[in-house]
C-alpha cells in the first residue's frame, strides 16, 4: 500500500520504517530540509535501537523516501499519517498548529480521495477539527473529494520502539463510519497475524483510550512513589512491598518501580494535557492533579537526600552523576529527573560530574558550557574526588559496578540511588552509606 507520514519526528520516523520493512511503500515529508538530506545520508535524528538499519536498508530499497515535497507526499499516499509534535502549550494543553496545518496542507493538494489518519497524541475532540479544516480548505478551494478522518494512537515505548511497532500488542482505530476499516485492516495486516489485535471504535474513544493508557500508567508510578514515601516513614521496605503487590495479577509486575520520578515526552505531557481537557469540561480531575504533584514532588527527592546529608549549603562539593536520560536506552532528556538534580545542586553551589552512555550530547545541547557541570566519557571518571555518586536512570552499564573502584574513587562512600538498583544490605556491609527510595532503615524518617 502507498502511505505518506507528514512528520519525520521519533513517532512518524519508527512507523515509516516498520511500515516499509512489511512492504508498504512509504513517503514521509518534513519541512526540517536539513532532517530531510541528513536521512538520506543515513544520519538518524533519534537515538533508537533498531531503527538505524531499518531506515538504511529501506531507503536503499527505494520503500523508504524522504522528501521536504509536501505536494509529492499527498499524490503519493492512499493513507496520509500526520505524527508531526503537539507540544504542551502555556496552561499544559496540547497545542494543534502543527497537525491543523497538515490536515490543511493535505488538503490543499489531494486530488482523489484519502484516508487521514492521526497518530500524534492528540486531544478528544481533534478528529472532529481535523474534520473541519480539511472540508473548509477543500471547499475554499472549490473542490469536492470524499475523505476520512481516522483516530490511530501509537502505543511505542521509547527505547523498544521498533519491536512495540512490529509487534503491537494492540493496534486502536477510531472511525466515523464504517468506510475506512478495510482499509485501515489492509494497512495493518502484516502486524495482525497471530490473533486479532485491531480494536475498532468511534474516533474519540480510539483518541481517549491513549489518554487513559498513560495515565493509567502514569498513576501505577506516582502510586508507588507515594507508598514508598510512606515506607520510610514507617521503616518498611518498598521492594518487598512491590514484590508482595505485583504477584497478585490483578496488580501485575509492571510499573510499580518507585523511583525519583517518572519524565519523557509523554507521561507528563499526556497527564498535563488530560487534566487541562478536564477542566476545559468543568470537571475536576482529582486523581489526574494528584498523579502530576506526587511526580513533581519525587523529582525532589533526590536533591532533598543530597541536601539532607551534606547541608543545604553545597558549594566547594562535586557529585559524581551516573544517568541523565529520562530511562535507559534513550538519549532523551525531556522532563528527566536528572534535570532537577542538576539544576538544585548547582544552585545551591555544588559541581556535578555526568556520565550517560547516550545522553551526553543532549546534555551539552541543553546546557552548554558550564563550570559547575562537567561531561565525563567513562562512568569510573565521573567518580574521581567526588563527594557522593548519585544514580538517576538504571542503564544496564551500572547494574554491577565495581563497589571498591567507587569507594576508592569517592572522598566519602555515599551512594544516593533514585532506582533501587543495589541491595541496602550489601553496601552496607561494604561500607556505603546508601540512599535509596522507600526502602527502610538508611532512610528512615526522611521525606521530601
Ligand atoms: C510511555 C508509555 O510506556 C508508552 O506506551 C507510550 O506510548 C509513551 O509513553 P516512554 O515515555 O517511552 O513510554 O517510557 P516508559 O518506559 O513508559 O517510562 C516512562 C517513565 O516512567 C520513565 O521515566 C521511567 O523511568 C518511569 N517509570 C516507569 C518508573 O518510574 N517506574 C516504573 O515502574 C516504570
Amino acid at each position: 500500500m502507498k502511505v505518506t507520514v507528514f512528520g519525520i519526528g521519533y513517532v512518524g520516523l519508527v512507523q515509516a520504517a516498520v511500515m516499509a520493512e512489511v512492504g508498504h511503500d512509504v513517503v514521509c515529508v518534513d519541512v526540517d530540509q536539513t532532517k530531510v538530506d541528513n536521512l538520506k545520508k543515513g544520519i538518524i535524528p533519534i537515538y533508537e535501537p533498531g531503527l538505524t538499519p531499518l531506515v538504511e536498508e529501506h531507503y536503499a530499497s527505494g520503500r523508504l523516501q524522504f522528501t521536504t515535497d509536501a505536494k509529492e507526499a499527498v499524490a503519493h499516499g492512499d493513507v496520509q499519517f500526520i505524527a508531526v509534535g503537539t507540544p504542551p502549550d502555556e496552561d499544559g494543553s496540547a497545542d494543534l498548529k502543527y497537525v491543523l496545518a497538515v490536515a490543511e496542507t493535505i488538503a490543499t493538494y489531494m486530488s482523489e480521495p484519502k484516508v487521514i489518519i492521526t497518530k500524534s497524541t492528540v486531544p478528544v475532540g481533534t478528529a472532529d477539527k481535523v474534520t473541519a479544516k480539511v472540508q473548509q480548505t477543500l471547499q475554499s478551494l472549490n473542490k469536492s473529494l470524499a475523505f476520512d478522518v481516522v483516530s490511530n494512537p501509537e502505543f511505542l515505548k521509547e527505547g523498544a520502539a521498533v519491536n512495540d511497532c512490529m509487534r503491537p500488542d494492540r493496534i486502536v482505530v477510531g472511525t466515523f463510519n464504517e468506510r475506512p476499516v478495510d482499509l485501515m485492516r489492509e494497512l495493518y495486516e502484516p502486524f495482525n497475524r497471530n490473533h486479532d489485535k485491531m480494536v475498532f471504535m468511534d474516533v474519540r474513544s480510539a483518541e481517549l483510550t491513549k489518554y487513559a493508557a498513560n495515565c493509567m500508567l502514569a498513576t501505577k508510578i506516582s502510586f508507588m512513589n507515594e507508598m514508598a514515601n510512606l515506607a520510610e516513614l514507617l521503616g518498611a521496605d518498598i521492594e518487598h512491598v512491590r514484590k508482595g503487590i505485583g504477584s497478585d495479577p490483578r496488580i501485575g509486575y509492571h510499573f510499580i518501580y518507585p523511583g525519583c520520578g517518572y519524565g519523557g515526552s509523554c507521561f507528563p505531557k499526556d497527564v498535563q494535557a488530560l487534566i487541562r481537557t478536564s477542566e476545559g469540561e468543568q470537571y475536576q480531575p482529582k486523581i489526574l492533579q494528584a498523579v502530576e504533584a506526587v511526580n513533581n514532588q519525587q523529582k525532589y527527592k533526590l536533591p532533598n537526600l543530597v541536601k539532607r546529608h551534606f547541608g543545604e549549603q553545597l558549594a566547594g562539593k562535586t557529585f559524581a552523576l551516573w544517568g541523565l536520560s529520562f530511562k535507559p536506552n534513550t538519549d532523551d532528556m525531556r522532563e528527566a529527573s536528572s534535570r532537577v538534580l542538576i539544576d538544585e545542586l548547582t544552585a545551591a553551589g555544588a559541581t556535578i560530574k555526568a556520565f550517560d552512555p547516550e545522553a551526553m550530547e543532549e546534555t551539552q545541547r541543553i546546557y552548554g558550557v558550564r563550570d559547575d557541570l562537567e561531561l565525563v566519557g567513562t562512568k569510573e571518571a565521573a567518580l574521581k574526588g567526588a563527594d557522593a555518586l548519585i544514580i538517576c536512570t538504571e542503564w544496564k552499564q551500572f547494574r554491577a559496578p565495581d563497589f571498591d573502584v567507587i569507594k576508592q574513587q569517592l572522598k566519602q562512600a555515599v551512594l544516593f540511588d533514585g532506582r533501587n538498583m543495589f541491595e541496602p544490605q550489601r553496601l552496607s556491609k561494604k561500607g556505603f552509606i546508601y540512599y535509596a527510595i522507600g526502602r527502610g532503615e538508611t532512610v528512615k524518617k526522611v521525606s521530601v
